[in-house]
């Protein structure tokens, strides 16, 4: 299976935690099609961790939990699948997952073939209680191998955090995303942590096993399983059109039974997306060294048939008037070029513009994407 694209959709952890069960799924696979998540491109539903018993049966196969899946795995995912969605889960490389439920480790192939026996579609991989004498690119080759085995297609999501130098091994293991960096919580110093550690992986993203910046926190306001002091509105958009812009999976990790109408139009905004879904999946770079505010960062990223996005992210505590030069995004001053700027949370085309492009003031922890064109310069 390749995957080409970052996986849009929701998991379970981010508001709900431990408190999953069978009616809360359904009802979300529900909400996915109301709001439109899935025509937006949303469309894995994967539960995390805290779905089983804690025991495996006598066969050695997991089990779901009896009081919050009652009509067992197979009726869920079949649920989610009536909607056009894909359905996924959890486990974990080491012997317990990380809340202490029973997890994969030398159960590998069995456990990938009772995923595909009640028809899941994603497999979340997390790496706590590794055994001291295991090294996490063997564990991982393990799940890679037995999905690849199982006689389904599923997309396997790597969960170690970029810890063990993940990002040397984890490209053979099968795997189609990584986590790079560790667990996010609904506050903007996690945000400004996560961005800030993602810059060390810009030339490890790559199409068919995309960074995994973790799951979104947009709409949380400070309520659910991962709170902390919540974020703004304009601090949400800042998040989702950074990890939009570096390539990261977009998971929704909020209720989205209950999503207000800002988170709406933060998460379901296209133009957005298009750049987060681009075709051509090139890395990201450096366009704007700005070593006066190091927390001011203008990253571009070229696109499929040839428009350039750039991202302006103001991560510091205080108003920036950031530039971008058009020759370190392969424009020179003579060669007849100039861009013309859209903005898109704008929604704004904004001219015609050569040499260099001046951004307007740019409060703190806001942020601007632009969509630029290669024209003629008049
Ligand atoms: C780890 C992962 C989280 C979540 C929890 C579940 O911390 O990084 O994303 O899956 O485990 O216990």
């Amino acid at each position: 299976m390749i995957v080409r694209t970052p996986p849009m959709g929701w998991n379970s952890w981010n508001t709900f935690g431990r408190n999953i069960d069978e009616k809360l799924i359904m009802e979300t696979a529900d909400a996915f099609i109301e709001n439109g998540l899935l025509e937006a491109g949303y469309n894995y539903l994967v539960i995390d961790d805290c779905w089983a018993e804690m025991q495996r049966d006598e066969n050695g196969r997991l089990v779901p939990d009896h009081i919050k899946f009652p009509h067992g795995m197979k009726y869920v995912a079949d649920y989610v699948h009536s909607k056009g969605l894909k359905f996924g889960m959890y486990s974990c490389a080491g012997s317990l997952t990380c809340a202490g439920y029973p997890a994969s480790f030398e159960y590998e192939f069995i456990d990938a073939e009772t995923f595909a026996s009640w028809g899941v579609d994603y497999l979340k991989y997390d790496y706590c209680f590794r055994p001291m004498n295991q090294q996490g690119h063997a564990l991982y080759k393990r799940m890679g191998l037995a999905l690849a085995n199982c006689g389904r297609d599923i997309c396997f999501s790597a969960c170690s955090w970029g810890v063990d130098r993940t990002n040397e091994w984890i490209k053979q293991t099968g795997a189609h995303l990584w986590r790079s960096t560790g667990d996010i919580n609904d506050s903007w110093a996690s945000v400004k942590q996560l961005l800030e550690k993602q810059t060390e992986y810009f030339t490890t993203n790559g199409q068919g096993c995309f960074n995994d910046m973790d799951m979104l926190i947009v709409g949380m306001h400070g309520k659910g399983n991962v709170a902390v002091a919540g974020c703004t509105d304009e601090e949400y958009r800042t998040h989702f059109s950074a990890w939009a812009f570096l390539g990261s999976p977009l998971m929704i990790g909020c209720d989205i039974r209950n999503m207000d109408e800002v988170t709406k139009s933060i998460l379901l905004n296209k133009e957005i997306i298009a750049i987060n879904q681009d075709g051509a999946y090139r890395q990201p770079f450096d366009c704007g060294n700005h070593w006066w505010a190091q927390d001011v960062k203008v990253w571009a990223k070229f696109l499929e048939g040839g428009d350039i996005a750039v991202g302006v992210f103001n991560l510091s505590d205080g108003p920036a008037d950031p530039f971008f030069s058009f020759d370190t995004l392969g424009i020179d001053r003579v060669s007849g070029k100039a861009l013309e700027i859209r903005d898109i949370w704008k929604g704004e085309t904004l001219g015609v513009f050569k040499d260099v492009f001046r951004t307007e003031h740019i409060a703190a922890h806001t942020c601007k994407m632009y969509r630029c064109k290669v024209v003629d310069a008049k």
